[in-house]
């Protein structure tokens, strides 16, 4: 897939005065956005989630742009918190349009080929930018293959420039403790991992791995999603970005934890044999309720933003 310039769709209203952004008035008109930041993307017309840009500068940020082309700035402002003192837990997917989670057994969501692009990519970093910790179910790390959660020097300068840490804290969940220390993960971490697991986790691999990163129980036999958060927010990582997979996920949905959803719709059919985002272990919840934020287009990729709807 081509490096398609990234486009919004919805809102396509725009403060007054600024031009519009809808797709109908993408043309050669564009949105108007050159140099408008979070205002020329409908800042105002955005929920809770969006457009929260108050604050955040564009230091190190700045791209080329055509014409209805949404710039890193842009990007920055409709995935920026709302309010960075308030915790929050959002995930960010891929789905094919049958709704597959991997395909060929990835997922491609920004780490490799699959159902990714490199607009999809794109957004996966700037939301790592974003964040206090970057939290990863162990089957994701092992099969994806991450390495060291290590930004790039553009994006450690905007996060020292807006008050963070160069890099977001890697936080790993791990019932069995069958990860590597040896593995770039540890070896190479820019900021010391966290690593949630269970009490029942083995004593050996536990002890191996407290060498390379802080081991936190977070239950008896399976870690605890409640707990887990807890954990986090008690080390001060209120921005939780939850990279996969869909058994953590599951974990997530099923303890009512997820705020917010950000799902690429890669334009592929997988055909069927794939997982969906969300495995719940086959026990049914209560249907959780989401309000959409915002839908951006990159060649026929959508990326999509919602918010939990919280019954009032
Ligand atoms: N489409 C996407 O955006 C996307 C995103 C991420 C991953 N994926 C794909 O999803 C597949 C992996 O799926 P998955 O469900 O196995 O991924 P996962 O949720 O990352 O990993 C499951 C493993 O994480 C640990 N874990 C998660 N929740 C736990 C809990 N509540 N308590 C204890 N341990 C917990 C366990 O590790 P231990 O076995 O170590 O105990 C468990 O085996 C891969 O093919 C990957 O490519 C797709």
């Amino acid at each position: 897939m081509s490096d398609d310039p990234i486009v919004q769709l919805y809102p396509t209203a725009t403060p007054a005065g600024a031009a519009g952004v809808g797709a109908a008035s993408m043309g050669a008109a564009g949105m108007g956005a050159a140099g408008a930041g979070a205002a020329g993307v409908g800042a105002a017309d955005m929920g809770a989630a969006g457009g929260g840009a108050a604050g955040w500068s564009a230091a190190g940020v700045g791209a080329a742009r055509t014409p209805g082309a949404l710039t890193d700035t842009d990007l920055l402002a409709l995935y920026a918190p709302a309010e960075r003192s308030v915790p929050s837990v959002r995930a960010n997917f891929i789905s094919s349009i049958d709704g597959s989670a991997t395909a060929g057994g990835l997922s491609g969501g920004g780490l490799s080929s699959g159902l990714g692009a490199p607009a999809d990519k794109r957004v996966f970093d700037l939301q790592r930018q974003l964040c206090d910790v970057v939290l990863v179910g162990a089957g994701t790390v092992r099969s994806e293959g991450y390495g060291a959660m290590l930004l790039g020097p553009d994006a450690r300068s905007w996060r020292v420039a807006n008050g963070l840490p160069e890099h977001p804290t890697f936080a790993i969940v791990s019932g069995r403790l069958d990860l590597d220390p040896a593995s770039d993960v540890f070896a190479k971490a820019p900021v010391r991992p966290v690593v949630l697991t269970a009490r029942s986790a083995g004593a050996a691999k536990r002890k191996e791995l407290e060498r390379v990163a802080d081991v936190v129980d977070c239950g008896e036999t399976r870690v605890d999603a409640e707990a887990l958060i807890a954990a986090l927010t008690a080390r001060g990582l209120l921005r939780v970005h939850c990279e996969g997979g869909p058994s953590l996920l599951g974990s997530l949905v099923a303890a009512d934890l997820l705020d917010e959803l950000c799902l690429t719709v890669s334009p592929a059919l997988e055909g069927g044999a794939g997982p969906r985002i969300v495995t719940a272990g086959g026990k049914a919840i209560a249907l959780r309720p989401m309000g959409l934020d915002h839908v951006l287009l990159a060649g026929s990729m959508l990326l999509t933003k919602y918010s939990r709807r919280r019954r009032g």
